[in-house]
């Protein structure tokens, strides 16, 4: 393609994300900012924003883009990496399950249902604060500290820890200290309940942009190797693992119509954030031809912890731009 023409269709393209963002903007009165982490109910709901980067390194984004948000669940992913990479997967796997539930991210009931207490998979958070303990390190913030010097090298910048949202789910975590302490009594904790909540309840409180959801989303589908830095950051066999736990259970109990309708390995979090992974193979006739990743962001999530405009507004482009990896 002619250099003005390729020009122009990327222009139309980045028009058309701005209308699509516009579009959707208004199904975020379906849904309400998460209102058990009372940092979190203070945001705008009516906020949409959306960044997609391609393996050449051209970003395309629209809506409100210079916002930060926290991480939440969306962690989980890169915790789980950073846990294959430190302790072997077959280490990790021996600790967590690949199963999805069908259940909401904290739910407690399969932790005693199913011997031996094993947690079915590391997006539901019974799974990932079992994935946080494991990580090395002697104390919470060593293990963070891993969690935070990957996400760096994926994203090319220094993160920090949002320490008002994260203060107030300490203060508000009942739930997941129960579930921690359950972790505990069945062996499926690797450090003390405390030290591990720390891990967990810091790495959803890491602040990014959509910008940075889509590096890690780009870093993910290209199975681990940094198309801008040229580095392969971790095995290719872990991010396929990872690949497959997003289309299974990355969008909680809504994980399986997501995967029907939508086609993408994806993970949402209760801040709003969705991250999406686009192999090579399933962009061959987008925009973004040689694979990409999204981010994006919508606070106002529906009961089951996913951004109501942000869902509908990435299913639109998955079937707009041929985005599927099935
Ligand atoms: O464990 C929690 O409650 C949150 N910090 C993370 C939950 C989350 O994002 C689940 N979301 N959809």
């Amino acid at each position: 393609m002619e250099l003005s023409n390729k020009k122009n269709v990327e222009h139309q393209n980045s028009q058309f994300l701005e209308a699509w963002v516009e579009q959707f903007r208004p199904y975020a009165k379906e849904g309400n900012c998460a209102n058990y982490i009372p940092a979190l109910e203070l945001k705008n709901p009516n906020e949409l924003a959306i960044s997609i980067i391609g393996s050449d390194g051209i970003e395309m984004k629209a809506g409100d883009t210079t916002n930060t948000f926290t991480l939440q669940s969306v962690s989980k992913v890169v915790a789980f990496i950073s846990a294959c990479m430190d302790r072997g997967m077959s280490y990790v796997l021996e600790r967590v399950d690949v199963e999805p539930t069908g259940d909401t991210y904290n739910s407690i009931v399969r932790l005693e249902s199913h011997e031996p207490g094993k947690p079915f998979n590391p997006m539901i958070n019974a799974g990932a604060i079992t994935v946080s303990s494991m990580i090395s390190g002697n104390s919470s913030q060593e293990k963070l500290d891993t969690i935070i010097k990957l996400l760096e090298k994926m994203v090319g910048k220094k993160l920090i820890v949002n320490e008002e949202v994260y203060k107030s789910e300490w203060e508000t975590a009942n739930r997941n200290r129960a579930i921690a302490y359950f972790l505990m009594d069945s062996g499926y904790l690797d450090c003390e309940v405390e030290e591990a909540l720390e891990v967990y309840l810091k790495q959803c409180a890491i602040e990014v942009d959509v910008s940075d959801l889509a590096m890690i989303g780009l870093v993910i589908g290209n199975d681990g190797y940094h198309p801008i830095l040229k580095k392969q950051l971790f095995s290719k066999e872990v991010a396929k693992l990872t690949k497959a736990l997003m289309v299974t259970c990355g969008m909680y109990n809504f994980s399986g119509k997501f995967a029907a309708f939508i086609g993408l390995p994806a993970k949402s979090g209760v801040s709003g954030a969705i991250l999406a992974a686009v192999p090579s193979h399933a962009s061959v006739h987008s925009p973004f031809p040689t694979g990409c990743g999204i981010g994006i962001y919508g606070p106002a999530i529906d009961e089951i912890g996913n951004s109501v405009a942000g869902v509908p507004l990435l299913k639109h482009i998955a079937t707009e731009w041929n985005m599927n990896i099935f």
